[in-house]
Formats: C-alpha cells, structure tokens, sequence
C-alpha cells in the first residue's frame, strides 16, 4: 500500500474510533438486547437466549445485521465500513482520489445476507450444520460463513437463536414425472436462472415479468442460493409460501414474487424437492508453482497479498485504536493470535498457539510448507471441498491463486526481508 493512502487509513479509523466514542458505548458493549426470543424455542434443542449471548461473543453483527443485535461498533463493522465506502458515504477528510482507489478496491462484504428473517426460510438443523463447516453456497459470491471455532452445542444455541419457531409438519408434495416436468417448465420459463443455478446445472435466464433495478437485481444475483440445497435448507411448511410470495416471510428480501397459483409453486416445490441434482464440478486445488529465482521484497507481497487479502483481520492496533483485527488483537470468537502482516519485520515475529507461545510462521510446523503457506494452501483445499483441521487463510474469502501463493512462499524462500 502506497504511504499516503495508508496515512489516510490510519486517519479513517481514528475517526471512526472517535466517532463511536461519543455515546451508547457501554449499552453496545453489554451485547444484544434478547427481543424476539420466545420460550418455546429455548426449549427445542438448542437455546435461543444463550444464542443471543454467542452472537455477541463471535460478533456475528461485524458481518451481519439482525433486528434486536446491536450492531458492532463502527471500526469493527467489516461490512457497514466497506458498503459506506462502496456507496462513497465514507467522508473523512481523505482526498478524491484516495477515495477513489479505496472504492475500486472494495469488493468483501458488500453483499451479507442479514439474520432477521433467515429463521422463516431455513431449517434449523441445516443452520446449525452451516455454522459448523460453513461451504461455498452462493455460486455469485465469493465471501463465505467464516469457519469459525464453534462447538455442536453452540451451534445448536445459535440456531434456536436464529430460528425460534418450531418448523411445523408439511404434507408431502405429490411428485410424479408430469408433476416434475411442469416444475422444470416453470423455472425455465420464469427466469429463476437469472439468479439462480442447481448443483451442476444452469438454468436459462428467460426475462423476469417483474422489473427490478440495477441495484436490486446485482445484491439479489449476489445473494441467490444453489439451489441444489434446497432439500436440506428450506422448511418444508415455509417453501411453497416462499415460493409464492418472498416477501411475506422476508420484508428484505430481493427475491421477487413469479409465481401465481398455489398449484404451480407446488411443482416448482416438488421439482427443487424431488428432481436428480447434477453434481456441481468442484473447484481444483491449483498446481503449486516452482520458487521464483529471484528476491521477492516485503513491497511486492504487501501489494499483491498481505495488503489485499489478509487487510484488517491482521492490520496494527494503532490503526484502530485497539482493534488490530480477528486475527492479530481477537475477534468473532478467536483468541488473539498476535500476528500482523504490516510489515516485514511483524511478520517475522510470527503468531501465539493456544499455549500462548510465540511462534515463526515463516517455518513449517506439520508439512513441508511454511506455516504462513500451508494457511494458503488450506483455503484452496476448503474450496475443493476438503476442509482439515487448519483453518485456511483468508478465512471466508476467495483462496489465492498460484501465483500468489508462490509469491509468498519465494519472499520467505528468500529471506523475508523488506
Ligand atoms: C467475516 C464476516 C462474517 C461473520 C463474522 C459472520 N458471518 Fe455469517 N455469513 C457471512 C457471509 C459473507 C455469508 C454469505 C455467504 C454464504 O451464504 O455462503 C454468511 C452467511 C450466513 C448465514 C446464511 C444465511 C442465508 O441466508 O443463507 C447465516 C445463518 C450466518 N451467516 C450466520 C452467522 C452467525 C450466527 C454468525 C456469528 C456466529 C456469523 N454468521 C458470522 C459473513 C460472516
Ligand atoms: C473503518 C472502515 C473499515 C472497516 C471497519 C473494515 N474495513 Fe476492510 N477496507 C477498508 C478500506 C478503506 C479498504 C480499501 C483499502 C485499500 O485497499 O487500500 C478495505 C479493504 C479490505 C480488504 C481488501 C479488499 C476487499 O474488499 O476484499 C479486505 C479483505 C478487508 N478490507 C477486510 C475487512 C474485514 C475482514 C474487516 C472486519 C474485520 C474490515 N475489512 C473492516 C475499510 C474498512
Ligand atoms: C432476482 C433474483 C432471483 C430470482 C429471479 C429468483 N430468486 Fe430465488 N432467491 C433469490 C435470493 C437473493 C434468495 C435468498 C434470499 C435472500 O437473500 O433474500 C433466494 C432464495 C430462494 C430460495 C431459498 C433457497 C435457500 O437455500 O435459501 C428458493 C427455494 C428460491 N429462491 C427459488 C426460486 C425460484 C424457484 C425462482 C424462479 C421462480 C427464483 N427463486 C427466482 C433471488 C432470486
Ligand atoms: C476475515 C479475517 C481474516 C483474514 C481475511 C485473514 N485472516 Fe489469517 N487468521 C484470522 C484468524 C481469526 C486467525 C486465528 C485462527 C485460529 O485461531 O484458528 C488467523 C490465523 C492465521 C494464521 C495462523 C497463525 C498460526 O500460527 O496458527 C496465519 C499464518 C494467517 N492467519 C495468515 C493469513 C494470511 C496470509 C491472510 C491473507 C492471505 C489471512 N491470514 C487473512 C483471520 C483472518
């Protein structure tokens, strides 16, 4: 990152930090407020109120909104900060053009679903199952759910949290041949494809009968499901009624209404039920490329890796007044790892284990990579569908290519010098 625009950063998030300071700060630090949360719903596997308190913990609101979650303070809120920028809100004092780069450069988090209705659409066991091993589910998006250090039993309180009505029993669709032909008809017909794909198959995208605005149209292409999970996701009582009107169990929603009758959105049903799912072609893990010959310095690294990818979840405290990010101060539930990719020289004194012990990760720990590499190579694993026990980095967003990859493993092969 060039000096001026990280001089301006710093000043950004000074202000921000001043900003919050000025009021509500106690009552956002005591966490959510617990409206909404029924008893019924502490009662059905899983507890929604300890829920609430988890969301707090793992600070789901620096991602997400939820109506009733007090929403992270502005420093930390990784999509309120980027959607300001994106939309050019963001006035602190930086000059156009730094502006001007920030806004072409953000591309995270400027589309995350928000938690206020996801209860009315989704099963809560196929909710508790995500937030333990989170996967690629939006073929539109390349963020995902972080992988997280949640326990079973945690996952089962955040998703009574999530989802606090009980799912009620929904009779079996009849799903004939006919039945499912029909289903198949109407979504090629209406245009579900506009936004939507299923496991390996696209569908067309025939003109959609209700006009949305550019706006609406790119966060719901963003937002749109594979539909190939339907079967595991969807409420059975919930799927037809979403079908025939988004809107009624999400106010928020950008799915716009195509269906008509009871009877065509029950074949639609059916089809996303019953019909055979075309496996969808999993990502491959790319070749690893030979070490550059050449000295590769800190500049390079920070320009195309660490200053990109790895940005604000290992950024310096001082940047934000406290808040070095998840991964180097803590946060969304990880204990503070200490390591900072500013510099050079941060880099080198490595990370905290759970031991507390400080470590290099410019050497290998359980393979013949250096730590900092295997993190890289573990994302592009997590993509290919093989998740491990190490936690690959950047955690929720796109792995890096090749190439980059081999930049960073060229900068420590030859020496990790600035
Ligand atoms: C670093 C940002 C980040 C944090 C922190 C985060 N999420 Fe997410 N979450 C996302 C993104 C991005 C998606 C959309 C990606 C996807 O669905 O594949 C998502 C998807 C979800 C979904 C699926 C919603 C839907 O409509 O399909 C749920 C539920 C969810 N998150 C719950 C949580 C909870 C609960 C927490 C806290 C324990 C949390 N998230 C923390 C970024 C985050
Ligand atoms: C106060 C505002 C602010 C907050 C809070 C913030 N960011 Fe950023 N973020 C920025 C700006 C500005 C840039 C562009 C800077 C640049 O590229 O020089 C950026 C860029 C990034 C990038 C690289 C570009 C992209 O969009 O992929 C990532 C990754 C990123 N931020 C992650 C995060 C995460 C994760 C969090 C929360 C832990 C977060 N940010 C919180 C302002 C913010
Ligand atoms: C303009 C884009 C768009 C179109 C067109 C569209 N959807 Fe959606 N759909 C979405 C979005 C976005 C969501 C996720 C809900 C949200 O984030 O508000 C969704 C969610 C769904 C879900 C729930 C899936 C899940 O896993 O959460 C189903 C089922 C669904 N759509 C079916 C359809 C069908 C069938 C059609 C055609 C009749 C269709 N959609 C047309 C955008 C669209
Ligand atoms: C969204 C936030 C986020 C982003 C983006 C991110 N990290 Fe991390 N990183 C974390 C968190 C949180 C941990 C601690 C994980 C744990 O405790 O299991 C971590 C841990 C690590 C570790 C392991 C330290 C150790 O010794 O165990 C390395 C190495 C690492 N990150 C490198 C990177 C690199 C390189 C990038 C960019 C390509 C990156 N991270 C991007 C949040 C992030």
């Amino acid at each position: 990152m060039r000096g001026g625009v990280a001089k301006a950063l710093v000043a950004l998030l000074l202000f921000v930090a001043c900003e919050r300071a000025s009021g509500g700060d106690a009552a956002r630090r005591e966490g959510a407020s617990l409206e909404g949360v029924s008893e019924d719903a502490a009662s059905a596997g899983g507890d929604a109120l300890r829920g609430a308190l988890l969301a707090v913990r793992f600070e789901c609101a620096r991602c997400h909104t939820r109506d009733g979650l007090t929403p992270a303070l502005p420093e930390k809120n990784c999509a309120q900060c980027h959607a300001q920028i994106a939309r050019g809100e963001l006035d602190v004092g930086a000059d156009a053009a730094t502006r001007a780069e920030w806004r072409a450069r953000t591309r995270s988090y400027l589309n995350v679903p928000s938690l206020t209705h996801v209860g009315a659409r989704l099963r809560r066991a196929a909710l508790a199952a995500m937030l333990r091993e989170p996967h690629d589910l939006r073929p539109h998006l390349d963020e995902t759910m972080p992988r997280l250090r949640v326990s079973p039993a945690e996952a089962a309180d955040l998703a009574a949290w999530l989802a606090p009505d009980a799912e009620a029993r929904a009779p079996q669709l009849p799903h004939d041949a006919a039945t499912l032909a029909r289903g198949r008809a109407l979504v090629d017909s209406l245009g579900c494809g506009n936004c939507h794909e299923r496991g390996g198959d696209r569908l067309p995208a025939q003109a959609l009968a209700v006009p949305l605005t550019p706006d609406v149209f790119a966060r719901a292409f963003a937002l749109a499901p594979d539909l190939a999970e339907v079967r595991t996701r969807v409420r059975r009582d919930h799927l037809v009624p979403w079908l025939l009107d988004p809107r009624s169990l999400d106010p928020r929603t950008t799915m716009p209404a195509l269906l008509r009758t009871r009877a065509d959105a029950e074949a639609v049903a059916a089809w996303l039920l019953y019909a055979p799912v075309a496996p969808r072609a999993l990502r491959v893990v790319p070749a690893r490329l030979p070490l550059l010959t050449r000295r590769v310095t800190f500049a390079e690294v920070q320009a195309r890796v660490f200053g990109r990818s790895c940005w604000h979840c290992h950024a310096e405290p001082d940047f934000a007044r406290g808040d070095g990010g998840p991964g180097n101060t803590g946060g969304f539930g990880f204990a503070g790892r200490g390591l900072s990719l500013i510099s050079a020289s941060a880099a080198r004194s490595g990370a905290r284990g759970d031991d507390g012990v400080r470590r290099s990760v410019l050497v290998s720990r359980t393979s013949a990579a250096p730590r900092l590499v295997e993190v890289l190579l573990a994302r592009q694993r997590e993509e290919a569908g093989e998740a491990s026990e190490l936690r690959g980095m950047p955690l929720g967003l796109r792995a890096l290519g090749a190439e980059d990859v081999q930049l960073v493993e060229s900068w420590i092969a030859s020496g990790a010098g600035d």
